[in-house]
């Protein structure tokens, strides 16, 4: 989703609105050095536990209504997605009480994040950020990527589409936010790029912004 090479792995990274995902026991698991923020962290693991129980098969019938609207090549099929989904929730059950005692797990929220300047190598945002344009104003977008380029000093958010189709079904457009966004970003002496990633699960959603201050 963010084309991360060795080098990134080396950064302190920042997962903004990491959810109940298993990024950061996986990559901690590894050796890096990776902090998960998110409001959902401010519940105990029964009760995020609790609630993904309640959502997990309406989000699972929306990938199915929607089964057209997703690349199955290397996701296999919404069973085995439903598996994945399953176990990277419980891989992040299982690591979020000693993830919370070690700081790694953070209640927090953009646009405002509880973190120095400059405390990360790099910020990432993945299925937030223009997924929810139609929730999520543009100002919201373009103060969320500043602060996370406050916090790091390169900012990735993925994918670009304007879609609930992750969560519940629905369409997978390019965001109305995002030109708006790049443009006030470079207003501010911002370099932001969209570039192509590896990753491609649904349709259309293989880019992501790449933002970093200017010189
Ligand atoms: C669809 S999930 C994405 C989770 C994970 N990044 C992934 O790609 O699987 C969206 C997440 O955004 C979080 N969220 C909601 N409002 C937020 C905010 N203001 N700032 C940061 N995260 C927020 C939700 O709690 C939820 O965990």
């Amino acid at each position: 989703m963010f084309a991360l090479t060795p080098r990134d792995l080396r950064t302190r990274i920042l997962d903004c609105a990491g959810g109940p995902s298993s990024f950061n026991a996986e990559m901690s698991r590894e050796g890096h050095a990776v902090v998960s923020c998110d409001p959902i962290y401010r519940f105990s693991a029964g009760e995020i536990h609790g609630r993904i129980e309640v959502v997990f098969e309406p989000v699972m019938d929306g990938v199915r209504a929607n089964r057209g609207r997703f690349s199955w090549r290397k996701m296999g099929s919404p069973e085995r997605l439903g598996k994945l989904r399953r176990s990277a929730m419980e891989t992040f059950l299982e690591d979020f009480p000693r993830g919370l005692d070690e700081g790694r797990y953070v209640e927090g929220g953009l646009p405002e994040l509880p973190f120095d300047d400059g405390a990360f190598g790099l910020a990432l945002c993945s299925h937030f950020l223009f997924t929810y344009s139609a929730q999520l104003s543009e100002g919201f977008h373009l103060d969320s990527i500043l602060e996370m380029c406050r916090v790091a000093e390169e900012a990735r958010v993925f994918p670009l589409l304007a879609s609930t189709v992750h969560a519940v079904g629905g369409e997978g457009e390019a965001s109305p936010h995002l030109g708006p966004v790049v443009d006030g970003l470079e207003e501010r002496g911002y370099e932001a790029r969209v570039e192509r990633v590896p990753y491609e699960f649904q349709k259309g959603g293989d880019e992501m912004l790449r933002v970093r201050k200017r010189g």
